[in-house]
């Protein structure tokens, strides 16, 4: 089996990671909850996880808030800070879990669109500002394309226009380097088990100084029981009920070693990775690439169709006959494939990672070849 699907999760797990989820599940009782060993165990799990994010992110260690994942992320942080009566500032590129919070905010939106290579303008943002312009909310990284956006410009920006910038890291965290405070990114909503090498059910957001979200789930929260409203104070404010401990054991133990090994060598073997299937494929008259691969910046993800052929045909046919996976479709980003015009063709998606090598994609680029051929 050819893993390249590591957009949607990355595989395999580092021994580490599964090795602190045991750990957990051998050791640790309910974070906040009492305070005996077990759980005085589980919290200082979670807090020097909370430790490791905020040093990861430039961020403040009381202010990452933890979630299951990217979406539930981005909702807590579009529905807590976004009216109706707002505009939104968005781009085609971006995936459902910002744009079904956002239409259910009912707020105005504006959609940047993308230059034929996929890019974003966001040379188009000055031009978008309204007067009851609140937030920017842009995905770092396409899930689609893999092309990247200079948040640090978009972050400028928006410190220069008094708005909210709202990021989605789901593809980025991990891979690229992001400093909240440098790109004065207001919420970082990030998922730990794609770049970060966590386990699936972990990630968060984490926010700045002076940024209130109104929580979207309220209940339990080991602290003011007797209290008839869900406390103010970060990060239980966004963290009703029992956390994942176990899996942000996992989280700890990958982000640890991010951290320590630096994001600058994975992401150089994945680019490399991706710019060699890049190169081999983009001068087949029958390949359709989509995306800006060979870009200074580019996640490690490259999209294609084979002349008109549906797309979850060949990509069904990759694993079928050469136990490739990819996937296909249209990603959960439903407009940037109706910018490309893929809305019924779908693309197939190929997500590289450090973990891959180079026998695995020229493998692919033959198994490719041959499916042109046929
Ligand atoms: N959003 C993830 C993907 O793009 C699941 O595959």
């Amino acid at each position: 089996m050819i893993y390249l699907d590591n957009a949607a999760t990355s595989f395999p797990k580092p021994s580490f990671v599964k090795q602190a989820v045991i750990d957990a599940m051998d050791n640790i009782g309910s974070d906040g909850r009492g305070a005996h060993e077990m759980t005085l165990r589980a919290s200082r799990i979670v807090y020097s996880t909370r430790q490791n994010i905020a040093k990861l992110f430039n961020a403040d260690a009381m202010r990452v808030c933890f979630t299951l994942n990217a979406t539930m992320a981005l909702n807590t942080a579009i529905l807590g800070l976004i009216n109706a009566n707002d505009h939104v500032i968005t781009s085609v590129q971006e995936h459902n879990s910002v744009l079904r919070p956002l239409y259910k905010t009912g707020a105005d939106l504006t959609f940047l669109p993308i230059d034929e290579k996929g890019n974003v303008k966001i040379d188009m943002l000055g031009g978008s500002l309204k007067a009851n312009t609140k937030a920017v909310i842009l995905s770092h990284v396409s899930n689609v394309t893999g092309n990247v956006i200079d948040i640090k410009k978009v972050g400028q920006f928006c410190k220069e226009h008094n708005l909210y910038f709202i990021v989605d890291a789901a593809q980025s965290a991990g891979v690229f380097d992001i400093d909240m405070k440098e790109m004065n990114i207001s919420v970082l909503c990030f998922t730990g088990h794609k770049g970060l090498l966590g386990v699936q059910g972990t990630g968060g957001l984490c926010v700045a100084e002076n940024v209130d979200i109104n929580p979207l789930v309220v209940g339990g929260s080991g602290v003011h029981s007797f209290s008839k409203t869900h406390p103010d104070e970060y990060p239980t404010r966004l963290e009703a009920g029992t956390l994942n401990a176990h899996g942000l054991a996992g989280l700890n133990a990958s982000v640890k070693w991010l951290n320590e090994n630096g994001l600058a060598s994975l992401r150089e073997k994945e680019t490399s990775l991706a710019r060699l299937f890049y190169n081999e494929l983009c001068n087949l008259p029958q390949i359709k690439i989509y995306g800006d691969v060979l870009a200074e910046n580019h996640g490690a993800i490259v999209s294609i169709n084979i002349a008109d052929e549906d797309a979850g045909i060949v990509s069904d046919a990759l694993y079928e006959d050469f136990g490739i996976c990819t996937r296909a479709g249209a990603h959960c980003a439903p407009l940037i494939h109706k910018a490309f015009g893929t809305e019924n063709q779908g693309m197939v998606r190929f997500s590289f990672s450090h973990q891959n090598t180079e026998r695995e994609v020229i493998k692919t680029i033959q198994a490719i070849k041959q499916l042109v051929a046929e």
